[in-house]
């Protein structure tokens, strides 16, 4: 099969760490045809989605002293061609928020693909639908208390009934831009004027779970079923548990309650064309449904010696 992977710049991508380079070795190694574009590479030709793409090989990351290890020279490029989207199996729309202009743009393109003929992950429509922090706001018996607004009076409500809140910028990804703000904090109106840009974009402000200490739980759910799980656990010294503000992974399992939270997302995922999801999960609250490139599966793999990116590739070529 041919699996077209559109990512960001490789020289941004950890081979040890990105799932976009976990699945696409794990497609090379099951002896699928592997390319790769970027959203500033596709066209609309003749009413059809066009790109241009490169074929790469990858050399696999190997494992040592318990870390993956990537060799330098990790990828080789073959000369681009353009070529029609729907001559590939799947295409992979793995491009890291922010959900700008560009983005939504390429989803057009990708929504003319047919269907049909090659599965594109996640589906246009759905990253559309699903703004990674807003969507969850559509399960509300999971999630914690949460509001939506750009009007401090609102927030400082809501403050006026929890000890502390979190605030999120609605298309924020790793950790960035996420506050923490309690009762009595002599920064609160300019944080509010901060993170909401003087009033005029709303951001999200839920309450702060106290076991957010334990970690930040991602679930990677693929078709709507659980696949695997890893924890991250704030450093000390910081308040966020995400890997790229030195979150610390570590091996976990999925509990009952984590279960019946995917069965309750399931449907609507499926409904959404949500095919590859990564879910937050805090003292068993969902948070956040990472639909864009969610990570997670190198770790995952590492500490439950497993190898997602192949379920994942296996359950398209089937
Ligand atoms: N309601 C909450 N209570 C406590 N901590 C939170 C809460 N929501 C998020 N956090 C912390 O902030 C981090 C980032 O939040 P998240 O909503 O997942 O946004 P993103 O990962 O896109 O930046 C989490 O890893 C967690 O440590
Ligand atoms: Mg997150």
């Amino acid at each position: 099969m041919k699996f077209a992977f559109i990512i960001d710049p490789l020289a941004k991508l950890d081979p040890t760490h990105d799932s976009s380079v976990a699945m696409m070795e794990s497609a090379g190694n099951l002896g699928h045809e592997v390319y790769i574009t970027s959203i500033n590479e596709l066209s609309v030709v003749g009413g059809k989605a066009y790109a241009h793409l490169q074929k790469i090989s990858l050399k696999p990351v190997k494992l040592v002293d318990n870390h993956w290890k990537a060799e330098e020279n990790w990828y080789l490029l073959e000369e681009s061609t353009f070529l029609p989207l729907e001559s590939y199996n799947a295409v992979f729309m793995r491009t890291d928020p922010p959900v700008n202009t560009p983005y939504l743009y390429a989803t057009y393109i990708l929504d003319l693909i047919d269907p049909k003929k090659t599965k594109v992950v996640n589906s246009p429509q759905g990253i559309r639908a699903a703004n990674e922090k807003m969507y969850a706001l559509q399960f509300p018996s999971v999630i914690p208390d949460t509001i939506v607004t750009q009007s401090k009076s609102v927030i400082a409500d809501f403050l006026s009934q929890k000890e502390a809140l979190i605030l999120k910028p609605l298309g924020g990804k790793a950790g960035e831009g996420i506050l923490f703000l309690q009762q009595g904090d002599r920064n609160f109106n300019s944080l509010i004027e901060i993170s909401t840009k003087q009033g005029k974009e709303p951001i999200m402000v839920q309450e702060y779970l106290p076991s957010a200490k334990e970690g930040d739980k991602r679930i990677i759910l693929l078709n709507g079923k659980p696949i695997g799980a890893v924890n991250r656990i704030p450093t000390g010294k910081e308040f966020r548990g995400n890997m790229a503000v030195g979150g610390r992974v570590a091996q976990t399992d999925i509990t009952e309650r984590e279960l019946n939270i995917c069965e309750i997302l399931a449907p609507k995922l499926i409904e959404d064309g949500l095919f590859f999801v990564g879910i937050d999960v805090i003292g068993g609250y969902l948070t956040e449904v990472n639909v864009t490139s969610p990570t997670g599966i190198r770790e995952i793999d590492l500490l439950n010696n497993v190898n997602l990116g192949q379920d994942v590739i296996n359950a398209i070529a089937f």
